[in-house]
């Protein structure tokens, strides 16, 4: 059985999982009316594998004896100054998530909830190579500038890493 505390802190992971998702679809949306197909379709990966993230940690709190709580989302924006701004606001995103990790994860020690403490290892490994993906497409984006972009997006989607969501097994 959960804690109440550790419930209460995996429900609101929730939101920012569901969040994420919703947020990198709508990045996607922006990058396939500007004719960036490439960055597009790395976004919708990026905002299935959140989808992903979002699933374990409902399937979590249940399988525990706790009750996941689908929430709201806010709106995410809708305009973006370019592709580096863009990519600058992912892995801002990201960073948060990995700190919003890394606070659950502080909690179960606290907690001695040794189970949901491994549970969250994944996300752990998850958001290192999720945060070193978005840092090397920014450098790339750096290297060939703003008026190399049709070959940027021709080759964001080598830039993918295999690691990603995969099944959603807790
Ligand atoms: Fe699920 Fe990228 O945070």
């Amino acid at each position: 059985m959960l804690k109440k505390k550790v419930e209460d802190i995996c429900n609101r992971q929730i939101e920012r999982e569901g969040y994420s998702s919703n947020l990198y679809l709508a990045m996607a949306s922006w990058a396939e009316t500007n004719g960036l197909s490439g960055v597009a379709g790395w976004l919708y990966a990026q905002a299935d594998e959140e989808r992903v993230h979002f699933l374990k940690f409902i399937k979590y709190i249940n399988e525990r004896g706790g009750k996941a709580v689908i929430p709201a989302l806010k709106q995410p924006g809708t305009d973006y100054k370019g592709v580096e701004e863009l990519f600058k606001e992912v892995l801002k995103h990201e960073e948060f998530i990995t700190a919003s990790i890394n606070e659950i994860v502080g909690l179960t020690l606290e907690e001695k909830d040794f189970n949901t403490h491994n549970f969250l290892q994944w996300f752990v490994t998850e958001q290192v190579e999720e945060e070193a993906s978005v840092r090397a497409i920014l450098d790339k984006v750096k290297l060939v500038g703003k008026n190399n972009m049709y070959q940027f997006d021709r080759d964001i989607l080598t830039l993918r890493t295999p690691a990603g969501g995969g099944t959603v097994t807790t």
